[in-house]
């Protein structure tokens, strides 16, 4: 009988499109799919650790898998199972495992803390789950689909770029921007398959680069597969959104009129404490430049508030912005510090009763913003 596993995604894009690459490697491998957490023989969670409380969260589902795996008996479980077990609370034949952010920051810890857990997988490292899967189940039937979940196709792997607050290089690596040939390939699996809308996925997709073939070049060649209807891509960064990446997005009619674009904060200061490489102004000529070239362009972004260091002024230059760019909506964050990252060793001085406040002013002018339609 085939084994069934769960998978549970927290977390960006970028954990999305490796728990759809596990679970077609491990359907492959003839494994089964179950939505339910309940009869899975194979249950695998895949983790964000990008702010603490993402990270809490993922530590208190997995905490909670025990009392599942104390009440319930997975679909194909026997008694024998349970009773050749070490732990009689915890059968052979079911497996826990952590994939992700968390696994590849806490690594064994996570194994001390949680021992039911029988692996944890780095973020960077996920081949691994069907390779220790079958070392764990035999005798499996291969079941070759051609089955593809989502429309993400991933062109970068990982982080070089160190934004101070940010933890994602060092639980994902060193950006690797990966081959034409493979996207292409990719690509052609999810048209295949019926898909015809596709979001090109990296953590800087601006600066991808394989052998001389930049983002723009890339999405241009995408733009002229006849099978693609919608072209969309993040997260772009503004330091690496050059000239010839705008006109590329500009003569793609198939990239949607909505471009997201992290601005994180207005304000010169916080931007080079947040080593992100621009200024205001910076950030401010490459919105002018696509609203020039895509007038009815509209753009997204991400900010975080309570930044250390971030004064009243500071903040007030994020909120001048906002109103500048008149973003249509945006991701808004209290800074969270983050182990070993640059910032982490900055004082965390904004306290947290006005991160909240600045959080609600800003998402209050955000409101506002969004259904004004001044272009
Ligand atoms: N690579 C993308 C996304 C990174 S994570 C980018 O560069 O934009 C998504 C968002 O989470 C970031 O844009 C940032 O706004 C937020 N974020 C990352 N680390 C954070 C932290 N330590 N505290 C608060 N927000 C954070
Ligand atoms: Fe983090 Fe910056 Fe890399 Fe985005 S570009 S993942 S914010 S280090
Ligand atoms: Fe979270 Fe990892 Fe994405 S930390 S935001 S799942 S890259």
């Amino acid at each position: 009988m085939s084994k069934t596993f769960f998978i549970r995604t927290m977390g960006c894009q970028m954990n999305v499109a490796d728990s759809d690459l596990v679970a077609q490697q491990l359907i492959e491998r003839g494994f089964l799919l179950t939505e339910n957490v309940n009869e899975a023989d194979i249950i695998i969670v895949n983790t964000c650790t990008v702010r603490q409380h993402a990270e809490a969260r993922a530590l208190s589902y997995i905490g909670d898998l025990k009392k599942l795996i104390l009440s319930a008996t997975s679909a194909t479980e026997t008694l024998a199972d349970r009773e050749s077990s070490a732990d009689p609370h915890k059968p052979k034949s079911r497996k826990i495992i952590v994939m992700g952010c968390v696994a590849s920051r806490l690594k064994d810890e996570l194994k001390k803390k949680f021992p039911f857990i029988d692996d944890v997988i780095p973020a960077n490292e996920i081949e691994k789950v069907s390779e220790v899967l079958e070392k764990h189940y035999d005798c499996l039937t291969s079941n070759l689909s051609n089955k593809t979940f989502s429309e993400f196709v991933t062109i970068t792997r990982g982080c070089s770029n160190f934004c101070s607050y940010c933890i994602v290089p060092y639980v994902r690596g060193p950006e690797e921007s990966r081959p034409v040939i493979k996207i292409l390939l990719d690509i052609e699996k999810l048209t295949n398959s019926g898909k015809h809308e596709i979001t090109l996925l990296g953590q800087n997709v601006n600066s991808y680069n394989s052998n001389g073939t930049d983002f723009a070049d890339l999405i241009l060649k995408i733009n002229d597969i006849s099978e693609i209807n919608k072209l969309g891509f993040m997260t772009s960064h503004p330091k690496d959104m050059s000239d010839k990446i705008i006109d590329a997005i500009a003569s793609c009619e198939k990239i949607p009129h909505q471009i997201h674009l992290p601005l994180q904060s207005g304000s010169d200061k916080i931007l080079k404490l947040m080593n992100r490489h621009y200024t205001k102004e910076k950030y401010l000529t490459i919105i002018g430049k696509l609203k020039k070239k895509i007038p009815d362009v509209k753009f997204t972004t991400d900010i975080i508030v309570g930044f250390p260091d971030e004064t009243e002024k500071d903040f007030n230059d994020t909120l001048e912005i906002v109103k500048e760019v008149n973003f249509a909506s945006a991701f808004t964050f209290k800074y969270s510090p983050r182990e070993n990252t640059k910032a982490f060793f900055m004082k965390d001085d904004v306290p947290m009763s006005i991160k909240k406040e600045r959080l609600a002013r800003l998402n209050a002018l955000l409101k506002i913003e969004s259904k004004k339609d001044v272009r």
